[in-house]
């Protein structure tokens, strides 16, 4: 029949994250443990590090999951983990433990893709969302508008040519001093609030390149120029981070914040305009990935959405971050249509992969 219960494993990047779903959409359970203090440490991810973090409490977030769904493996009717893009020692701690799993209790097993995860768990809160629908990904890695025309059916429309948006906010925090024990995004929003966003005048990237493609790394630099200017007036060494007093830091968090969204707004705007050419039934724009759990970004891209009678899909900040619904989510999706693999064999060697 049609209830599956799916246990749904991400570890791409550095989070570690499980959750059981269910095919009517009930969430079950929802687990995430995040490396954000060995983040702050060392100011990045370094792939050795986030994979032993990983080892370190995969076993407890899986089980966690389960208890929390007051299940054991025994109820699962497949599980789904992502196999990519991401940090493949990452990537292979995921697999290796949804594949112990699948081994030995004979279940179903399907390798999900990160970012079509993204822009599906929409699909999940929004039960209207039909094919085809629009999506812009907006994350840490990834910088994508694509026109989903059908399950596993998507036409990238544009992309990042350098850095992705969540970087530049990013480096934005780091190099403003901003608390980098979670990730710099929510910093700097929150900062912006304070800030008069016209005050530092930044330039929209790709101006004159009228296609749906990104660029963040120039922005990047001219907040970095930015700021290395104002320490130099302050008479502070140039890459200090403790110069000015907490307004002019906010203005350049809420210009920076600007610029960074106007890009998006006019890549939006070019490619609604390129897909609805394609697909003249399309009704939304999905919007999802870290970034999007930004709540400027939400009510600037609702604007641009209802502007052009769509309207806008935007997944709660939960899951909008990496999490493992949309995992779960993503592997019920394709699993019903009967894209998955038989269980692994269970005498596997642990290292086969
Ligand atoms: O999707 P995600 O959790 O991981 C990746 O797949 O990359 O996205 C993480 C990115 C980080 O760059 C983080 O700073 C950004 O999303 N982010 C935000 C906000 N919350 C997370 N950026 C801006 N504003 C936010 N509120
Ligand atoms: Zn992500």
């Amino acid at each position: 029949g049609d209830d599956l219960v799916v246990l749904g494993i991400e570890t791409s990047c550095d989070d570690t994250a499980a959750s059981v779903v269910r095919s009517n959409g009930e969430i079950l359970s929802q687990v995430v443990s995040s490396q954000a203090d060995l983040l702050a440490q060392y100011g990045g991810v370094a792939p050795k590090m986030a994979e032993e973090a990983h080892l370190r409490v995969i076993d407890q977030v899986v089980q966690e999951a389960l208890d929390k769904a007051n299940l054991t493996e025994k109820d699962l009717s497949a599980v789904a983990v992502t196999i990519g893009p991401g940090l493949s020692l990452c990537l292979r701690v995921g697999v290796r433990k949804a594949r112990k799993i699948a081994g030995s209790f004979n279940l179903p097993i399907i390798g999900v893709h990160h970012m079509e995860a993204h822009a599906l768990v929409a699909r999940l809160i929004e039960r209207e969302l039909q094919f085809p629908f629009m999506a812009l990904l907006i994350s840490g890695g990834h910088n994508l508008l694509i026109l989903a025309s059908d399950l596993g059916q998507y036409i990238q429309l544009g992309t990042t040519i350098d850095d992705a948006i969540g970087e530049a906010y990013d480096k934005t925090a780091k190099w403003l001093g901003l608390d980098m024990r979670r990730s710099g995004g929510p910093a700097v929003e929150e900062l912006a609030r304070e800030g008069d966003a016209e005050s530092v005048k930044f330039s929209i990237p790709m101006k004159q390149y009228k296609d749906c493609n990104f660029s963040y790394a120039g922005l990047k630099t001219q907040v970095r120029l930015a700021i290395e200017s104002r320490n130099i007036n302050a008479g502070i060494p140039i890459s200090s981070a403790s110069f000015q007093d907490r307004s002019s830091r906010a203005d350049i968090a809420a210009s920076f914040q600007r610029v960074a969204v106007l890009h998006l707004e006019e890549r939006c705007e070019r490619a609604i305009e390129w897909a609805l050419k394609l697909e003249p039934s399309i009704k939304h724009l999905v919007v999802s990935g870290g970034v999007a759990s930004n709540q400027y970004v939400r009510a600037r891209l609702d604007q641009v959405v209802q502007k052009n009678n769509l309207q806008l899909v935007c997944p709660p900040p939960s899951l909008c971050t990496d999490n493992g619904v949309m995992v779960a989510w993503t592997g019920i999706e394709h699993f019903r249509m009967g894209r998955f693999d038989p269980p692994p064999s269970a005498s596997e060697p642990e290292d086969s992969l």
